[in-house]
């Protein structure tokens, strides 16, 4: 394993001790609203903590980004860390068991290193650029659908932004009237390292923040899938509107959703 890769994971099964400490004494957690519908705990904060110390004992000179202490610049900008310390917040505070630690490493401005951590199955999903994907150290592929039919596509919902609701619920019905079904779980780490694993065989959802889905990309990537914006392009990084699945999949999705996108989602 990549040294990088292997204190990453080091920091993300640290963060996932202290996520499931809590998750067994819910009602002593502390919940904040920082914004509309969008909370967070003493837990994502500890959590966080927990990963920025392991990190910085073994590279004191890179960036962190993290969700909820934002950025802290370190002397070489060339290695970034990008973190969500907890994925799935609203899951864990109703007691939900699904959520995700997602730490990715940039290395010049390219994804390098990647982890998500489920630490209520134990399931780590791991890649590390040019070198594949794993669950749990063994290999895992997305699946190469060519069509919709008989599909089971991943999503979020936009709800943070209800603007888009009109167009999002426009493009879930085209989607599901050809696809078998919908997955909306609520952690969009875990969404991306399905699509990875082929559990789940697309993925889209609207207006996401770069540390939801920078290790969920390289992670599809390199288990041989296509991670775009929503018309096809590379701004995902930016706009937060995303698309993920196998290449050809990715035609279908693109092609089905087009026509409900309308000027604000078509980057
Ligand atoms: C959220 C989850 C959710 C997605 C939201 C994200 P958080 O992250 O990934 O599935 O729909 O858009 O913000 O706030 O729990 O870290
Ligand atoms: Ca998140
Ligand atoms: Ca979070």
């Amino acid at each position: 394993m990549h040294p990088m890769l292997n204190i990453a994971v080091r920091a993300a099964r640290n963060a996932g001790k202290v996520i499931i400490r809590s998750f067994e004494q819910l009602d002593k957690v502390e919940v904040e609203a920082k914004g509309t519908n969008d909370f967070v705990t003493n837990v994502d904060k500890a959590a966080e903590q927990a990963i920025i110390e392991t990190l910085r004992k073994s590279y004191p000179e890179h960036t962190i980004i993290a969700e909820e202490s934002g950025l802290s610049q370190g002397s070489d900008d060339d290695y970034q860390w990008i973190i969500d310390p907890l994925d799935g917040t609203t899951n864990f505070v109703k007691g939900i068991p699904h959520f995700a630690v997602s730490i990715a490493l940039k290395v010049k401005g390219k994804l390098d290193q990647a982890v998500i951590f489920d630490p209520i199955r134990g399931e780590l999903f791991t890649a590390s650029r040019g070198k594949g994907a794993q669950l749990n150290s063994m290999r895992i592929r997305v699946k190469a659908h060519k069509e919709l039919s008989g599909t089971i596509i991943a999503t979020g919902f936009p709800f943070k932004q209800k603007q888009h609701s009109a167009a999002y619920m426009a493009m879930f019905s085209s989607l599901f009237a050809k696809s078998s079904d919908l997955r909306r779980a609520g952690c969009a780490a875990l969404d991306l390292a399905y699509v990875a694993a082929g559990r789940a065989d697309g993925f889209f959802e609207i207006g996401l923040k770069p540390w939801d889905t920078a290790a969920g990309e390289l992670l599809v990537i390199e288990a041989g899938g296509l991670v775009t914006d929503f018309v096809g392009g590379h701004n995902h990084a930016t706009s937060g509107n995303i698309v993920a699945s196998s290449t050809r999949l990715q035609k279908e999705i693109l092609k089905t959703i087009r026509p409900h996108l309308g000027e604000a989602l078509s980057k």
